[in-house]
């Protein structure tokens, strides 16, 4: 029996390896152990996750969040480290990009246990954002790589992946798999009433919230679109909203509290346009058919850009606030079926089960 040790943390990553997860517990010949770092820890980041997509109950759960990245990351690397010590798992699974995976692959890869990066090969070309120096690093040790876009193993081979032994493998992306699965368990959010036709926003991005120049320019186009346009409902990340008081901002929108994926979900379909810098987000517009407008200088996923679906106005006021206007009500369809057409998880697992034990 494959043991598999996987490391997640935050909330993008829950749902990505919620999909994955229900497949290894279909698949004969390999179990899984979930640890959970701690990263994101409010019940509404974490938990709800865990509680509606059937996640396995974290086999470790350790509590670290908190603190400058090196501290975080080097808290988990203690901890990691000793986890897998005691649970010889035969092979690492980490996602995406934050401090919970490079921690995880770097704990493991210390330990010569074989590291697989779900969401491999994805790059923004700005060292600036802690997640690029995250997902770079992870990728060099890796061993397998399940790049979710064409685009992502493109970037793999001009890094000279090629020729290297680490296995890069195109499977698509599991937040497809995720809006499929969940979608038809759309719940509405409760706790008051929503406006109709509205903007789904998030912000949480660091390049955006810890500035206080790009904060004020977005906060101030929110509030604009929100009066003369289209209400904006946004459900407010705890890094968002601590900065916002600090930085002594009015934030005059719909707010509601970080919602779980069912309500997510619901947004995604009944909103009129999605506003956001988020990574995943952008996705599940266009998985909804939904036009969206990234206050980024730079995507991972560019050919959302390409194929017309997506627009990167930066944090600048006025350029929001012209897309928002272009963009409200657009509909955009995946017909090329970039992202694989929600089977990623499957080829993942069928992937890893091949290997065996290695
Ligand atoms: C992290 C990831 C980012 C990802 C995001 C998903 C890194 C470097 N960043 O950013 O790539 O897009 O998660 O949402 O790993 N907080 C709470 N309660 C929580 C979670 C966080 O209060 O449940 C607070 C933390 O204490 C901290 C702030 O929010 O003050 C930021 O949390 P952190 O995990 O450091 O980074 P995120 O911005 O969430
Ligand atoms: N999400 C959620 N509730 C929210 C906001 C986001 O379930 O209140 C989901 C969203 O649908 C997506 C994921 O969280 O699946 C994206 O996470 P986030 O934007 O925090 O991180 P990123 O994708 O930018 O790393």
């Amino acid at each position: 029996m494959q043991k598999i040790l996987t490391i997640i943390g935050a909330r993008p990553q829950f749902i990505k390896a919620s999909v994955v997860s229900k497949i290894i517990q279909q698949s004969e010949g390999v179990e899984e152990i979930v640890l959970h770092t701690g990263q994101h820890f409010d019940t509404n980041m974490s938990d709800v996750f865990f509680n509606q997509l059937g996640i396995p109950k974290p086999g470790v759960q350790l509590d670290i969040h908190g603190g400058n990245h090196g501290e975080m990351t080097g808290r988990m690397l203690i901890e990691i480290e000793r986890a897998l010590l005691e649970k010889k798992p035969d092979r690492v699974l980490v996602y995406g990009d934050t401090n919970s995976t490079l921690a995880g692959a770097l704990a493991a890869a210390k330990l010569h246990i074989p590291v697989a990066h779900v969401e491999a090969g994805l790059r923004s070309f700005n060292m600036q954002m802690p997640e690029e120096i995250n997902r770079i690093l992870t990728d060099q040790v890796s061993d397998l790589l399940f790049c979710p876009t064409t685009a992502a193993v493109t970037n793999l081979s001009n890094e000279g992946f090629n020729n290297k032994p680490a296995k890069v493998t195109q499977v698509g992306d599991v937040m497809q798999d995720a809006a499929l699965l969940f979608a038809e368990k759309a719940s509405r959010p409760v706790g008051g009433a929503l406006p109709d036709n509205f903007v789904l926003a998030t912000l949480h991005r660091a390049e955006n919230t810890d500035s206080p120049v790009r904060l004020a320019e977005i906060v101030s186009a929110l509030n604009e679109i929100h009066v003369k346009q289209a209400p904006v409902v946004l459900p407010l990340h705890p890094r968002t909203r601590k900065l916002i008081a600090q930085q002594g901002l009015s934030l005059d929108v719909h707010l509601i509290d970080p919602v779980g994926y069912f309500e997510m979900v619901w947004l995604l379909d009944h909103c009129d346009l999605v506003l956001t810098d988020s990574g995943g987000v952008q996705k599940e517009a266009f998985f909804f058919g939904k036009a969206c407008v990234t206050m980024r200088d730079q995507t991972e996923w560019v050919e959302l850009v390409e194929a017309g679906a997506n627009e990167l106005v930066g944090a600048n006021t006025s350029r929001i606030i012209n897309a928002v206007k272009r963009d409200l009500g657009r509909r955009v369809s995946d017909s090329e079926q970039l992202y694989g057409g929600g089977e990623a998880a499957s080829r993942i697992v069928e992937e890893l089960v091949s290997l065996g034990r290695g």
